[in-house]
Order: C-alpha cells, then sequence, then structure tokens
C-alpha cells in the first residue's frame, strides 16, 4: 500500500505556531545584494536570540567563518560559509567573528548582546574580488546590534567578566595571511589572550544547541528548501528526459547542473553523483567519467543549493529507457522499503524507524528473491542508513532523537549487488537508490520531492518520451 503524498502546492500554508511574521527582504543592487528572497534580518536576529536563551549565566558563544581553501597556487576553491555562522548572520565572506553574550556587555561604549567583526572594505582588494560588505551595511544588512571593522576589533578591549564560560565554533584552524594582521587567526588571537578562562575546549554543547536549533526548519527555510528541492526534481526530470546509451556520466551531470545554474541556484550541495553500471554499487560516485551502456541502471544522487539550503534526491534510471526483469525486481524492492521508511516519518517517532522499516522490508524481499539467505545478511546489500537531516548542509546538524514538526529528512534505501557478489550474476551491478526529502509535519509526512517521477511506470513513460 502507497502513502498518500501531498503535492507542492499545499506547501505554501503556515504550517508551525513558530512562524515569524512578514518580513522585509533585502534587494539592493547598490550594495551588491542582487536577490529578493535571502534569509531576512529578522530571521537571523531570532535565530541568535534563541541560542542566547539557550547560553547559561555569563555565557559567550563565538562563531567563526569558514576558512578559505587552497585549490592551487594562487587560485581558491570558490567560498562557502560556515552553516553555524551563516544561519545567525547571512554573512557569506570569510575572515569574520560572531559573538552572542547572554548578558548584554559594554564594547566600545554601548551597550549590546551581540557583536559582529566583519573585515573593513578594502578599495584595493575589491578591484579584484569585487565589493565586500564592511561593518557599516553589515550592521543593516544582517540585523546585528553592532557591527565593527577588524582593524578596530583588534584594538578594542573585550568585554570579559570573572566567571565568563567561552562556547566557540572554529570550524577549522583560521588561515594565517602573512600580509594582514588583521585576518581571522589575528583576531581569534585576539579573544582567546583576552578571555579569562581561555578558550572552551569542550564545544559539545554548542553543538548540541545549534543541533537543536537547525533541525526544526522555520518558515523562511522551508521556502528555500522547497525551492532546492524543486529545482533538483526538474533537473532530474530533464535527466530522464534527455539520458539514452552512450552518454557519458560527466555529460548526464552536465545536464542536471545546467537546471541548477539556469534557476539560479550557487552551488551544488554536494558533488553531484552520476554513477552508471558498476558505478551504481559506488554509494558516493564522483569520478562521472564512464560512457554509459545500454543495459546500464544509472543511479543519479543530486542536490541544488540555493541560497545555503541544499536539496538530496536520487532517482536509479535504465539507460535505454525501460528496466530489465532483474532490474525491476530490484528497483520494486527499493520502492518498497522506501514506502514504508516513509509511512515512519511522523512527528513522536525514533529518527531510527524509517531505518528499521525500510531495512526489514529489504531483508525479506532480498531472502525471498534468493539473493540471501537469511535476513541477518541484509547489510551485505544495504549497508548504509536510511535518513539523515537536510539543511543548510546536506547531512545536517540534527539531535537524532524523536523526530520533531518542522524536521526535514531524507528517506533513502538501497540495494547495491557489485560484480563478484555471492550471488546469481544475473544481479551484478545493479545499484538502485531512491531517495527522497521529507518534511515532518503534526500529521502525515509530505515528500517535498514527490514531483520527480519514482515508480518504474512514471519513470518509463517520462523516459519514452
Ligand atoms: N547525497 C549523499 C547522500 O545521499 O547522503
Ligand atoms: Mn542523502
Ligand atoms: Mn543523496
Amino acid at each position: 500500500m502507497r502513502i498518500l503524498l501531498f503535492g507542492l502546492s499545499v506547501l505554501t500554508l503556515p504550517l508551525f505556531a513558530q512562524d515569524l511574521p512578514a518580513t522585509v527582504r533585502i534587494h539592493d543592487d547598490a550594495h551588491g545584494v542582487f536577490d529578493n528572497d535571502l534569509l531576512s534580518p529578522e530571521f537571523h536576529r531570532e535565530r541568535r536570540e534563541a541560542l542566547r536563551a539557550r547560553l547559561p549565566a555569563q555565557g559567550v558563544a563565538v562563531f567563526l567563518t569558514n576558512p578559505v581553501r587552497n585549490r592551487s597556487n594562487d587560485v581558491d576553491y570558490e567560498y562557502h560559509q560556515d552553516p553555524n555562522f551563516y544561519y545567525l548572520s547571512g554573512l557569506r565572506e570569510p575572515r569574520a567573528m560572531l559573538f552572542v553574550f547572554k548578558e548584554p556587555r559594554m564594547v566600545a561604549g554601548s551597550r549590546v548582546s551581540e557583536l559582529l567583526v566583519v573585515q573593513d572594505r578594502d578599495p584595493k582588494r575589491e578591484v579584484w574580488n569585487g565589493r565586500s560588505t564592511g561593518p557599516t551595511e553589515a550592521q543593516a544588512l544582517f540585523g546585528v546590534e553592532m557591527a565593527m571593522g577588524a582593524d578596530r576589533f583588534k584594538h578594542t578591549e573585550l568585554p570579559w567578566a570573572k566567571g565568563d564560560v567561552l562556547f566557540d565554533h572554529l570550524p577549522d584552524e583560521p588561515n594565517d595571511d602573512p600580509h594582514s594582521s588583521s585576518d581571522l587567526a589575528d583576531l581569534w588571537k585576539h579573544v582567546h589572550e583576552s578571555a579569562p578562562n581561555g578558550p572552551n575546549d569542550a564545544p559539545a554543547d554548542l553543538r548540541r544547541w545549534m543541533a537543536e536549533l537547525r533541525e526544526v526548519k522555520r518558515t523562511e527555510e522551508l521556502d528555500l528548501m522547497r525551492k532546492a528541492i524543486s529545482i533538483t526534481c526538474e533537473a532530474q526530470m530533464e535527466l530522464m528526459s534527455k539520458l539514452e546509451p552512450e552518454m557519458t556520466e560527466y555529460q548526464t551531470e552536465a545536464i542536471v547542473e545546467y537546471v541548477f545554474k539556469t534557476n539560479g541556484a550557487e552551488y551544488e550541495g554536494f558533488p553531484s553523483i552520476q554513477g552508471g553500471g558498476p558505478h551504481s554499487c559506488v554509494l558516493h560516485y564522483v569520478t562521472n567519467r564512464r560512457t554509459l551502456g545500454a543495459n546500464d541502471l544509472l543511479v543519479s544522487d543530486i542536490g541544488a543549493e540555493y541560497h545555503g539550503y541544499t536539496a538530496d534526491v536520487t532517482r536509479t534510471l535504465p539507460v535505454d529507457g525501460k528496466f530489465s526483469a532483474d532490474q525491476r525486481s530490484i528497483y520494486e524492492l527499493v520502492l518498497a522499503a522506501q514506502d514504508a521508511g516513509i509511512r515512519e516519518v511522523r512527528a513522536g517517532n525514533a529518527f531510527r524507524a524509517a531505518h528499521e522499516a525500510a531495512t526489514a522490508v529489504i531483508a525479506k524481499g532480498l531472502v525471498d528473491l534468493g539473493i540471501i539467505e537469511n535476513e541477518g545478511e541484509v547489510k551485505r546489500y544495504f549497508m548504509h542508513g536510511t535518513s539523515h537531516y537536510l539543511g543548510l548542509d546536506v547531512h545536517d546538524a540534527g539531535t537524532y532523537g524523536k523526530l520533531k514538526e518542522g524536521n526535514v529528512i531524507t528517506v533513502e534505501p538501497g540495494i547495491y549487488i557489485a560484480k563478484d557478489s555471492p550471488c546469481d550474476p544475473r544481479w551484478w551491478d545493479i545499484g538502485v537508490r531512491i531517495e527522497d526529502d521529507i518534511l515532518v509535519t503534526g500529521g502525515d509526512p509530505i515528500n517535498l520531492s514527490g514531483s520527480a517521477p519514482r515508480t518504474v511506470a512514471a519513470i518509463e513513460q517520462l523516459m519514452a518520451r
């Protein structure tokens, strides 16, 4: 039996009591902000308040931006902000720091409960890299009580008090640029040299608080997730309509990523997995260089990232448009397991309930097909978990306790029978994963990626066109 999956059209209704009031979105060409659907300053301010509420007395949370990562010589990887930093501030630039104080403090003559430190604007650097935000605009853009330039911050006395507890979030060692005395390494040194107890070396509390906040998506976030997911479903459908034998895996990657970029997605949330034939059995295959044969299955596991939020949707497609009988047997089994998993995505259920339900279906099905002898061997062919939280990270922050209204999790069972597996060779090189993004509500689960066909009939019909 299939559960009822709601279409996307119902999702514009407010779903949660914690919905924010209507917010003003920023769209300001003069300041280099071109999107009018970014998270609002009110969103970030309210999220900082929610974190502040969790801090103990005299708690100070300090967040550092992601480092710039070098690709080779003078070429860096495209910058990606640390998700916690982005969630709390909206800033997408490197070399910045955010303080959230439990109690207001006097900083440079003003009483504030938060402080964002950003790099000062530098006309010479802007010739190469374009406009940066700078402290004056950061205050308005991100709704922080105080924003300060890095040069000033270095000479500002920090408002520590005896008994302060520092919780730091350090994504990675900050880059220390020998040509700058105000880069993140210098700013961080200024903080922890002056902190009364030194940096906190057990940041687990902060990690947990951020997971508690991030795992429950708010309306503004769900709007962006729906956009990322709908772009991704469109990409899967475009692939279904274009896929044919003799295409290379990288050409199928080009098809989906063209749809991402054409629809305004800034990135892929993770490298696109386009695994054909034997590569359908490699869980996180990203080489994507092989030429596809007519009888191959293609596992297409992709996610557009839109304003920071990523989708994660997998479809498994027969390259010539028609599943063979054996491919179909495995596919139908994974689909039944996914349906069983999705049915368990309900507020109050244990996070692992979907995995247990999906595993039971696959275990029994593999025995029935004679691929394993007893259900205890199921892990040989279904060797990964069924679900993870989804959001700013593809494997998003979350507590993995009971499911809560507002969680978005994947349900993605799979069966992977690599060559030389101990079963009839007719099953070899069949890898199938089906993955959808499911919203936990107060009632039935909502499949946010349900617009991409996932039954054998619907896929074959679209591919026949
Ligand atoms: N795309 C990686 C995953 O499904 O978890
Ligand atoms: Mn996933
Ligand atoms: Mn995936």
